[in-house]
């Protein structure tokens, strides 16, 4: 998906979404904020920063002095995240629509932070140097990712449920999830020393809690899943939403298993 087709999903989620922010999103960004530790006076940039999960943490760390940049393609969670900014008082705190790979400033950020966006770019690699170019020397880019065998089990149940309607996901039966390739310690460490960053540690966050049959669907739609059924009929995406529930009664999931891992690495300088 290009960065304009996952702003679509994830705004057309809006609900959905921010429907899960008090129990998922908000609790992990501010776990990554304790992580990333944003200073008085700092200036930040929240990369795929959503409604503002861990923008909002941020832009009270750094306090009046700082500035928080928040950039995401979805609007309808940048709508979330402006009313929730203007009720606190966070005029510090920007959120900007816009493809965050194609974002600059005119200054360098002392933090930049990127909770579960890396593994949507086109290019991860790439995606993840553009971002660590945005720093000053010395600066500090922080990155948060599933740990594995967590939420990335939903995915291929997801696929699984949809595939019947959708026969194009079938080629995606069994294949690799991008955000496999940061889900251990390890491969977080060696990804960002692979940007050119130094003196990296990684921060192993258990977060699980119970999922209720009858929130395993409200999910489903808050999250990149949902594109799967975008312009089904609806006995379509019945038969989905069956699928999927089955799916994961037979997969014993039982739990939301929001397990994370935060990194944080230093532009040498
Ligand atoms: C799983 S959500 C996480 C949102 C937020 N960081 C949080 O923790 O609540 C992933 C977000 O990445 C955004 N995204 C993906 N690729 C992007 C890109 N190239 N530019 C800007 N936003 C992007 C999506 O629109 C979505 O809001």
């Amino acid at each position: 998906m290009n960065a304009e087709a996952i702003g679509g999903v994830f705004s057309a989620a809006h609900q959905e979404f921010t429907g899960w922010s008090a129990r998922l999103w908000r609790p992990l960004g501010e776990i990554t904020t304790a992580v990333a530790r944003p200073a008085p006076g700092e200036r930040v940039l929240d990369a795929c920063c959503g409604a503002g999960a861990s923008a909002i943490p941020a832009a009270l760390a750094v306090g009046p002095g700082g500035v928080v940049h928040g950039i995401d393609v979805a609007e309808g969670l940048l709508e979330h995240g402006r009313r929730e900014a203007t009720a606190l008082g966070l005029d510090r705190l920007r959120f900007v629509n816009a493809d965050v790979l194609d974002w600059r400033d005119d200054s360098p950020y002392d933090l930049v932070q990127c909770a579960y966006g890396v593994f949507f770019f086109p290019d991860m690699d790439a995606g993840g140097r553009r971002l660590a170019g945005l720093l000053r020397p010395g600066g500090r880019f922080v990155v948060t990712t599933w740990l594995r065998d967590g939420m990335a089990r939903l995915v291929p149940i997801g696929v699984a449920a949809a595939a019947p309607e959708r026969p194009e996901l079938a080629e995606h039966l069994g294949g690799a999830n991008p955000s496999e390739r940061v889900d251990t310690a390890e491969k977080v460490r060696a990804w960002l020393s692979s940007l050119g960053l130094r003196e990296i540690r990684v921060e192993q966050v258990q977060f699980t809690q119970p999922l209720h049959p009858d929130d395993a669907w409200p999910f489903f739609l808050s999250a990149a899943m949902r594109g799967f059924v975008e312009g089904l009929p609806p006995d379509a995406v019945d038969r989905v939403r069956a699928r999927f529930e089955r799916g994961l009664r037979e997969a014993g999931i039982d739990t939301l298993d929001g397990s994370s891992l935060i990194g944080m690495g230093r532009l040498p300088g």
